[in-house]
């Protein structure tokens, strides 16, 4: 890979990496000092790229099997990843997006793409620029790769020294992550010890043993048959893949690079990255930057976008209709699925565009609760994947996969779920930095309800 230069490759001689500087940015922060900003993006520009181009090309291929109805696509992780997150935190959330994997594919038959919200989900939009606390103004709170939570103006300064710290913390997690996955970790034959203790008493968990001795006779009857784990790379290792919202423009351009193999330019911060729902704006800056980057792309899609600006999108971000490019990431709330979604599966089925459709059951079922935390309904969540599901089935297109926030800790930030968290739970274990999570427990109970719905669809397809 060679380091980026004025002269593109991409079809369109209009882009290049900093072409976005010439729309409208929306969320970008108020950095105080210039000459300091400046000097951390160079020093981003310096350092080696986090993936390499022909895992991006490799996830395309995954995606596109998505998009043919081939595979599933699971992709989750936090909302906001802390700098503070332990090297535990990090194994238990991969440990429970693998057992979520083992019991779709289990259940499914067909192969799950397992994409984390992880090693680089630093940076957050917010709906107000400063917040306010008993007469206190400060800048709000936009992820730890601009500031801190904590309410004190140096906390909440923007500081470019975090720019770089976000590199080296997605760098140390896209590592560990990289020797887990390859390394032993998520090797079949430990099914039974990715359930964790506390994920394991409840009742998801224990349906979950279940699963996972089948699997392991499984696994016994095929090394009796002379195929183990050391012949077979699929059983003893797994493909996971990063991701993040691209929202600070100037450090996504940063660790933008030309690939050496093909001339491409891709983003190399993270495999595959997403437009929010608020930066969405098809002559704005984040779709500029996005569309000339070869990567695998999301784009968020909530209750307000028309089927033209779906369209408009799609050409933007796809032209060629390349299968497995574009992922339209749907979050409607639970309400709104079914009114919502099938103007705009109509509209891009007619235009031919292949998009893999993703459910974010999350954003659209957020609520404050009476104590005043942030919190979402397993039962929301559930019935905004089930409406997604039923839509689809009734269009005859295919529902690509799921977009989730988790951890794999024993949190109490969202409701209901198989061991029921209940409202006056939700202060006992409250840590997401920004939007609720489903805990462990949670997460794999969902994984059965989904593997249930989509075994449903396959039966009546
Ligand atoms: C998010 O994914 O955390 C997020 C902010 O979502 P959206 O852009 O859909 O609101
Ligand atoms: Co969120």
């Amino acid at each position: 890979m060679t380091t980026s230069s004025s002269t593109s490759s991409s079809t369109d001689a209009t882009w290049a990496p900093d072409s976005w500087r010439g729309r409208v940015a929306l969320q970008q922060p108020n950095w105080p000092d210039a000459s300091q900003h400046g000097a951390a993006l160079d020093e981003l520009r310096s350092f080696p790229p986090l993936v390499f181009a022909g895992e991006g090309r490799d996830l395309t291929q995954s995606l596109a099997a998505v998009c043919r109805g081939e595979a599933f696509l699971l992709q989750a992780g936090d909302c906001a990843e802390s700098f503070d997150t332990s090297a535990d935190s990090i194994r238990d959330r991969l440990r429970v997006i693998l057992q979520m994997a083992v019991v779709l594919t289990y259940f499914t038959g067909v192969p799950v793409v397992k994409v984390g919200r992880i090693a680089g989900q630093f940076a957050k939009p917010r709906s107000s620029d400063t917040e306010t606390i008993d007469g206190v103004e400060l800048p709000s709170f936009r992820g730890h790769i601009v500031n801190d939570i904590g309410f004190s103006p140096d906390d909440r300064s923007p500081n470019p020294q975090r720019l770089v710290t976000a590199y080296n913390r997605a760098a140390s997690t896209l590592n560990l992550l990289r020797a887990f996955t390859k390394g032993g970790f998520a090797n079949l034959s430990e099914v039974h010890r990715w359930n964790r203790e506390f994920v394991a008493e409840s009742p998801a968990g224990q349906r979950y043993e279940a699963l996972a001795d089948e699997i392991e006779r499984a696994v016994q009857f095929m090394e009796a048959c002379g195929i183990s784990s050391d012949t077979l790379s699929e059983l003893r290792q797994v493909d996971f893949y990063t991701s993040h919202e691209a929202l600070l423009l100037d450090y996504e351009e940063a660790l933008t690079r030309q690939d050496s193999l093909t001339g491409d330019w891709y983003d190399c911060s993270a495999h595959m990255l997403w437009i929010g729902e608020r930066t969405r704006q098809l002559d704005g800056a984040h779709v500029e930057f996005l569309r000339g980057v070869r990567n695998p792309l999301g784009c968020k899609i909530g209750p307000t976008a028309t089927p033209q600006e779906v369209l408009d999108l799609c050409q933007a971000l796809n032209p060629e209709k390349e299968p497995g490019r574009l992922s339209l990431i749907v979050r409607m709330g639970a309400n709104q699925i079914i009114d919502k979604l099938p103007p705009l599966l109509d509209a891009v089925k007619e235009s031919g565009h292949p998009v893999v459709w993703v459910c974010d059951p999350m954003h659209g079922n957020t609520f404050t609760a009476e104590g005043g935390h942030k919190t979402r309904h397993f039962e929301d969540v559930l019935a905004e994947v089930s409406g997604f599901f039923a839509v689809h089935r009734s269009i005859g297109t295919h529902p690509g996969g799921v977009h989730l926030e988790l951890t794999g800790d024993d949190v109490t930030e969202c409701l209901g779920g198989g061991s029921v968290v209940e409202q006056g739970d939700l202060g006992t274990r409250y840590e997401s930095m920004c939007d609720p999570r489903l805990n462990g427990g949670q997460s794999v109970d969902l994984a059965f309800r989904l593997a249930e719905l989509l075994r449903k669809g396959q039966s009546e397809a």
